[in-house]
């Protein structure tokens, strides 16, 4: 007993030596690839227009986005599902800041919402901070992070986005990423009950409302750097 403490000991910090020996190793590794350079990796600029299904999950919580965005035009479409509750919510986003936020079944409803901001710019994630390299989703990918407010995963080798989560917990994982799709002129045009005077059909989706007040968030933090 007495004998094996020290020896105990010993192993101990040659295991240590050996773990930190490893880590910087396998640090000089993964950034040799990436770095030849000398500076970190910057994620790509978004396309100036394209369309990603989204698999969302907020602790648990499921839902669908399609996403079309589409800078040229100015426009940005989410269009959510809950997992088996309700149709489709459609977040309509014009880069004067002003969302229509509406279903085209019943129950009929639409709101608008007016930010001080427009839509993302395609060059928004410039400036983000290298964290890194990570396995997400099954594909190795580059990290950044922005303000601490989004992490953000982009395929090594195709550079295309695998996932993004957001501060709170609620995380995209890309399960469709189009380049260049475009969304005909006729699906941006919001209802005519948004435009109507008085009318306050209001349904709770609630996990959507939710989830739009973090869309909302997220154009608000992220574009208004
Ligand atoms: C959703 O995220 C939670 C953690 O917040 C995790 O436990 C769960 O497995 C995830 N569900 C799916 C379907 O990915
Ligand atoms: C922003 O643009 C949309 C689409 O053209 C329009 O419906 C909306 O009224 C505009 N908002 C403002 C504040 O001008």
């Amino acid at each position: 007993m007495a004998q094996s403490y020290p020896v105990m000991m010993r192993s101990h910090s040659l295991l240590v030596l050996l773990v930190l020996l490893v880590s910087s190793l396998a640090a000089t590794a993964s950034t040799a690839g990436e770095n030849a350079g000398g500076s970190d990796p910057t994620p790509s600029p978004w396309p100036l227009q394209f369309h990603a299904v989204l698999f969302m999950n907020y602790s648990g919580a499921l839902s669908l986005i399609d996403l079309w965005y589409d800078w040229p035009r100015g426009r940005n479409f989410n269009i959510i599902r809950d997992q088996l509750d309700g149709p489709p919510v459609y977040d309509l986003e014009w880069n004067n800041g002003t969302s229509f936020v509406y279903t085209l079944d019943s129950p009929l409803s639409c709101r608008s919402v007016q930010l001080e901001v427009g839509i993302l710019r395609p060059n928004w994630l410039d400036g983000a901070t290298y964290l890194g390299q990570k396995t997400v989703d099954g594909f190795l990918c580059n990290v950044w992070t922005k303000v601490d407010f989004i992490w953000y995963y982009e395929d090594v080798v195709t550079k295309r986005p695998v996932q993004w989560v957001f501060y709170t917990g609620r995380t995209a994982h890309v399960m469709v990423y189009e380049e260049g799709a475009v969304l005909e002129d006729a699906n941006w045009q919001a209802p005519e009950y948004c435009f109507q005077k008085g009318k306050k059909e209001q349904p709770e989706y609630r996990s959507i409302v939710s989830e739009i007040a973090d869309l909302k968030r997220a154009s608000r933090v992220l574009r208004g750097l």
